[in-house]
């Protein structure tokens, strides 16, 4: 005859039961997770070389100068009003900042609270600041505080991530929505899926009519205006390009490709008034992120991962600023291995500004002491 079971050992028995059932529902679960994300190949070849940029700056990490530091909390695009001589950037504690270049040391003020986290900034003719806010959509902002919505969705469409802006002398303005299924949270989700999810628009304040001008977007995120404004040019993040959209003439609502296989993820493109544009590279391509894009079901498995709290590190380095030239040709890349999350630059006399959706601070190169050099 068997002895009596200690006391607790039938909880036992039925956890040993219940392995069968509980290993296969775990299992389930996991695969489960799995399948709801449904990453998705790219549409283009973006794994070809990078483009050869003719000249090159690879130590900007020790040639800069900080600006702002602690008060200017990831500033992320910069807005220049040369006739005050002032910087605004969007930060994203939800201040605006300005950053005065009258003296030889810049200095920061608070201008506006907008909330949220502010990305692209352009000025309107009439003084205003023009705010690509992701949360809540396109902003017209005047100093202390008054602000008002201009849109936040277009063709039924909520905007889901307002991204990057110019605006027109006659104050038009063209911007982008990044993506309207992703929050700025989420990028990481937009990223690994890899589906046309953004929107090229404008509004004109004058008739308060917001139009899509092309979806179907990879990420379309930094805009600007060519300086005769008869195209913009704007960055599509995900497929490492940037994109020419005619306003005007005989090709006008045409979209061309302006330049391809860029040397990193662009973010926002500036204009600099002396022929070259100015486009930022949050990181630097790498055979990782080569592989991770070419292979939808890494990128399904890095999101099953981090949805199971297994952070994946992501290799963001070799960021910097890019210039090209009006026909889309390379013109000089200024990067750091260290650099990353660079978001966009704007030149201004000899400095070369930086912006930042992470560091605390701007930061500037002065140009005519740090030259790019041929390889
Ligand atoms: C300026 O902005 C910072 C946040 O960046 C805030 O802590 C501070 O209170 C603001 N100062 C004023 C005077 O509003
Ligand atoms: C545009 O919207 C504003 C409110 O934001 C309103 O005051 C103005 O009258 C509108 N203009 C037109 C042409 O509808």
């Amino acid at each position: 005859m068997a002895s009596p079971n200690p006391p607790g050992s039938g909880k036992t028995t039925l956890y040993w039961l219940l392995l069968p059932i509980i290993i296969p529902v775990l299992i389930s679960a996991v695969i489960y997770q799995l399948e709801t994300f449904d990453a998705a190949p790219l549409p283009i070849d973006i794994f070809s070389n990078p483009i050869s940029v003719p000249k090159r700056h690879d130590r900007v990490l020790s040639v800069s100068e900080r600006i702002g530091e602690g008060l200017l909390l990831g500033p992320e695009d910069l807005a220049y009003d040369a006739r005050k001589d002032l910087l605004f950037t969007g930060c994203h504690d939800g201040w605006i900042k300005t950053v005065s270049l009258r003296d030889d040391d810049p200095n920061v003020q608070n201008w506006t609270f907008v909330g949220g986290r502010p990305l692209g900034l352009a000025l309107a003719p009439d003084g205003s600041l023009v705010v690509a806010e992701p949360g809540q959509g396109l902003l017209m902002v005047r100093e202390r505080g008054t602000m008002k919505l201009l849109t936040d969705s277009a063709e039924g469409l909520r905007f889901g991530l307002t991204d990057g802006v110019d605006v027109t002398s006659d104050g038009k303005i063209y911007f982008t929505d990044a993506s309207y299924k992703y929050p700025l949270e989420d990028l990481l989700m937009e990223f690994m899926e890899a589906r046309p999810y953004g929107r090229l628009l404008s509004f004109d304040p004058e008739t308060n009519q917001t139009v899509v001008l092309a979806k179907n977007l990879y990420f379309p995120n930094g805009v600007s205006l060519s300086p005769d404004q008869r195209s913009l040019i704007f960055c599509e993040t995900l497929l490492l390009q940037c994109k020419k959209y005619y306003l005007d003439g005989e090709k006008k609502g045409i979209i061309d490709i302006f330049i391809q296989n860029l040397p990193g993820f662009p973010d926002n493109i500036r204009y600099d008034g002396e022929g070259h544009y100015w486009i930022g590279l949050a990181s630097g391509r790498s055979y990782l992120w080569d592989i991770i894009f070419k292979y939808p079901f890494l990128r399904k498995m890095m999101v099953a991962l981090e949805k199971n709290h297994v952070r994946i590190p992501q290799i963001i380095e070799n960021g910097g600023l890019l210039s090209v030239d009006l026909n889309g040709q390379p013109v000089s890349l200024y990067y750091d291995k260290g650099l990353y999350q660079v978001t966009g630059g704007l030149k201004i006399g000899k400095y070369l500004y930086q912006g930042s959706l992470s560091k605390p601070y701007l930061t500037r190169i002065d140009l005519d002491q740090h030259v790019a050099r041929d390889v």
